[in-house]
């Protein structure tokens, strides 16, 4: 709580280029992602955690974020000095700079929460729901009474400023059917001048970026991206599946997060979203 206070005090800086998303929507890999296109394919050092790198905004609170250093590989020509900043905050909280820069990963409600759900029972460091059932998760999900509240405000919070200049709106399912284009376009936002040409230029690099960003090569080190769990729990890097969803949600669960979908946006925004959306 004390983090998360003080973390809404920061003051963003024209540097600064934040990762936001709901969280379970892969922020984990985008984060790694940002961290490769600025590292040539780089791999993070076998003693670093990328959260050391990309902290956490309201966890580790306005002080840490300040003290923390740009981009950490200063060898890596044209890395732009960028502050790595991730949050999972609705837009109208996260702190604004116009010149800073915002990818939010939106994915669709169902695989969030199923993925959400797993999260919680895993984490016994932070949650007491080892035991608790699906259903019960569903229902505090669908009413917003998780950690980081409301899934549908947050996402219409930052699908509002998807064309704003400064902020790039791309979804976990655009990155799963097309993680190259993906790759691609986040270059571009990073610095059209230079990042895109260099992938281009050196296949070698992007397929770097490729293999080391892959959910196999991600989930070979787990304590890379998240503190440890209890072995009989499942892992942090999961399936990564899109529509995985059926397995766990009923037909009347789907009905209720689809209805919240079209409460929340019209059609057209809904088919701007993608079939996963509606
Ligand atoms: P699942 O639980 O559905 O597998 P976040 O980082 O926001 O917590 O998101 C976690 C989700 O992203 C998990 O989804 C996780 O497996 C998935 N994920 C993490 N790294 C991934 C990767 N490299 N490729 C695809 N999915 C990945």
């Amino acid at each position: 709580m004390e983090g998360f206070v003080s973390g809404l005090k920061y003051e963003e800086q024209p540097n600064d280029l934040i990762v936001a998303t709901y969280p379970k929507c892969g922020t984990t890999w985008m984060q790694h992602l940002v961290y490769l296109i600025l590292n040539d394919g780089n791999p993070i050092a076998a003693d670093e955690r990328l959260d050391q790198i990309f902290p956490h905004l309201e966890e580790v609170g306005n002080d840490y974020i300040c003290a923390s250093s740009s981009c950490n590989n200063s060898s890596a020509a044209g890395c732009n000095n960028y502050r790595l900043i991730k949050t999972h905050l609705p837009y109208n909280m996260t702190p604004q700079n116009p010149v800073a820069k915002y990818i939010f990963v939106a994915r669709n409600p169902k695989d969030c929460v199923v993925s959400f759900f797993h999260h919680t029972r895993g984490f016994v460091k932070h949650y007491n729901f080892s035991e608790g059932s699906f259903d019960t998760y569903f229902q505090l999900f669908l009413t917003g009474k998780v950690d980081f509240g409301d899934f549908f405000a947050t996402l219409r919070s930052w699908y509002d400023h998807k064309d704003d200049p400064n902020v790039l709106f791309l979804t976990y399912e655009q990155l799963r059917t097309n993680t190259r284009a993906a790759v691609l376009s986040v270059a571009e936002f990073l610095d059209p001048d230079v990042y895109p040409a260099r992938l281009l230029k050196d296949e070698h690099i992007l397929n770097q970026i490729l293999l080391h960003s892959s959910l196999d090569s991600m989930k070979k080190e787990p304590g890379r991206w998240s503190s440890e769990r209890p072995k009989e729990h499942t892992p942090f890097i999961r399936k990564g599946s899109v529509g995985e969803w059926k397995d766990l949600i009923s037909d009347e669960q789907a009905a209720l997060l689809d209805q919240r979908m079209r409460e929340t946006f019209s059609n057209e925004e809904l088919k701007h979203l993608g079939d996963q959306y509606r």
